[in-house]
């Protein structure tokens, strides 16, 4: 129950387990929240020493008990629960119902069951061979057969699985977060290896079923940091964790003494920042974001052209790619299906691979041929917070290298500027510390049914953003604009009372932005001006200012997120919207 709860971020739509006891699978689902699984079984426990479990994000099939897994098949002699997508489940059904089997859930996972279960002959390894050969599409699964009851049987495909090696125990999940208590010596599955485990070992295969050796890797994350502490929301604890998060990502890649970039950690040399013609950013979501803003960078500092897509829209594009083509995917999980399949494609067509990924061992950060970590250590709530943060300080650093080894900026210039971006966690703190304003004004303004996010250039990279954060966790309405596009059809949304946030960091574009929060002004918008120190100008325009400390107009948007974050947050906290776990929404996307 402790696994799930830490997995509850990517699925909570129900939770079930089954665990051998006394000679038979028990079993127990609850649609909803981990909790009402919790409730299920302070009345009617199970024990037992083998168990697997299960916190679903539904895709095929509503949320409902008996679509919840772990699914049977129809004689019970296994129970299985399944991350992923079973794309000819209804060639399967089609097959499995004429030879028997009966369904009893709507769900593309219990075709595995049963498919399983009529392959089944006594011998669970070469039953989970067959089977795997026939399924089609993304999986993890975790497999507990009737017959050999010491054991979980796992294989997995275009799907994260970590294995644990404890002490007298073993433990397979989706994720990291949810063994860390249990032990830092994991395997990562590659795709169609099979494992079985035991309390004393765990044994792998490869497809073919011969066996294989894997040497597992020390995770050397923090068990605290995957817990909540003293705060009511991880998303509070993870942004208030971001000055640390800022400052140990420079460290990894800035020299303090002499203020100097660590060549070493970039992949590419004078020579060949020199020959780029072109980048290209693939990501989703924020992590898209993050590459709009890595692209203004980039294009400003190192004066390369840079193009960026969504995962999803590049993978079945023209990809119009040059053979040796510099390709950069970014990814806080690195198990995003579309940012994995981006990348996919780009190996194809001859690029060079890199990603900017949180987490070592994922399947992104082991197919890159280059990966710039960030080290934001582990991010529980759905939404990404110091992930982001951690992700546009990388991409910082990347701007600022290339601009040095394509002789757009001198090393001095350079070390200026690293000078400067240290102190930007102080700022932070200082934001962080004050930040009950912030939650005055939410407490005022939750009501509110529209909110737009306006700026300009990075303002308006940065914008994208916060307009997301505002959506994904407290479901009011918001858009993010280029401020002066929104007079050309969008400031038709404009009535009294909408709420316009005006990013305004940027001093040569003021005088533009602020003819854009008068236009909305006029038309009844309450405005709100986040700026780089005072503006006097935007009195008159807005309603409010929000100042960040005055700073080098690149790194305002590195602490400018942060008052973004915070208003998402009280306002979610205010509509007693469930924060770290926003309907509809799962951590890791890793179905298409
Ligand atoms: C929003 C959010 C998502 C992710 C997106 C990509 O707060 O977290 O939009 O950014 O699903 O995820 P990763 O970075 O894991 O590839």
């Amino acid at each position: 129950m402790d696994g799930l709860t830490a997995l509850a971020y990517r699925g909570y739509d129900s939770a079930g387990v089954a665990v051998w006891e006394g000679g038979e699978i028990s079993l127990r689902k609850a649609k909803g929240r981990i909790d009402n699984l919790r409730a299920m079984l302070d009345k009617s426990p199970v024990s037992g020493k083998c168990g697997i479990g299960h916190t679903r994000w539904a895709t095929h099939g509503e949320p409902s008990d008996v679509n919840s897994h772990p699914h049977t098949d129809s004689n019970k002699t296994l129970a299985l629960v399944h991350n992923g997508i079973i794309e000819n489940y209804l060639k399967l059904k089609e097959m499995l119902e004429k030879r028997g089997c009966v369904f009893v859930s709507e769900t593309d996972t219990e075709v595995v069951a049963q498919l399983l279960g009529y392959l089944y002959r006594g011998n669970p390894l070469f039953a989970l061979k067959q089977a795997v050969s026939l399924i089609e599409g993304s999986f993890a699964l975790a497999i507990l057969f009737a017959d050999d009851p010491e054991a979980i049987y796992c294989t997995c495909k275009d799907s994260p699985m970590v294995l644990g090696h404890g002490d007298g125990e073993s433990v397979v999940a989706s994720d990291i977060p949810a063994i860390l208590e249990y032990t830092r010596d994991v395997c990562f599955m590659q795709d169609r290896q099979i494992a079985v485990m035991r309390k004393d070992g765990i044994s792998y295969y490869d497809e073919f079923g011969v066996s294989i050796e894997k040497t597992p890797t020390h995770i050397d994350w923090d068990v605290e940091s995957a817990k909540k502490g003293n705060y009511e929301h991880f998303m509070m604890k993870e942004i208030c964790e971001e000055p640390e998060a800022f400052r140990k990502t420079f460290e990894q890649y800035v020299s303090i003494k002499d203020f100097s970039l660590k060549a070493e950690k970039f992949p590419w040399d004078a020579a060949r920042a020199k020959s780029m013609e072109r980048l290209t950013i693939v990501s989703c979501g924020t992590a898209y974001h993050a590459g709009m803003l890595g692209k203004k960078f980039i294009e400003h500092m190192a004066r390369l052209p840079v193009d960026v897509d969504i995962a999803s829209e590049f993978r079945y594009s023209d990809a119009l790619l040059k053979k040796g083509a510099p390709f950069m995917v970014i990814s806080q999980s690195g198990e995003t299906a579309d940012t994995i399949a981006a990348m996919r494609r780009a190996k194809q067509l001859g690029c060079e691979t890199m990603a900017v990924c949180n987490v070592t061992g994922s399947t992104i950060s082991r197919e890159a041929e280059h990966v710039l970590y960030t080290y934001a250590g582990p991010e529980i709530a759905v939404a990404a917070t110091k992930t982001y943060l951690t992700q546009i300080i990388v991409m910082y650093l990347v701007a600022l290298d290339l601009a040095e080894k394509r002789g757009e900026m001198t090393r001095e210039q350079v070390a200026e500027r690293l000078k400067k971006m240290q102190k930007v966690p102080v700022s932070m703190q200082k934001i962080l510390d004050s930040r009950e304003n912030i939650q005055f004004f939410a407490s005022r303004a939750f009501a509110v049914k529209h909110v737009f996010f306006i700026g300009r250039g990075i303002d308006y990279a940065l914008a994208m953003e916060a307009a997301l954060k505002l959506k994904e966790i407290s479901y009011i309405h918001s858009e993010a604009y280029a401020a002066g596009e929104l007079k050309h059809g969008t400031i038709a949304l404009i009535e009294d009372g909408s709420l316009v946030v005006a990013l305004a960091t940027q001093d040569e574009l003021l005088p533009k932005i602020a003819s854009n929060m008068e236009e909305v002004r006029v038309r009844g918008a309450h405005v709100l001006a986040v700026t780089n120190g005072r503006w006097e100008g935007a009195k008159g325009h807005s309603h409010e200012q929000w100042e960040i400390d005055r700073m080098d107009e690149t790194l305002a948007p590195l602490c400018a997120i942060i008052p973004m974050q915070l208003l998402a947050y009280y306002l979610a906290v205010q509509k007693g919207c469930p924060v770290d776990q926003p309907r509809n929404l799962a951590k890791s996307v890793t179905v298409e």
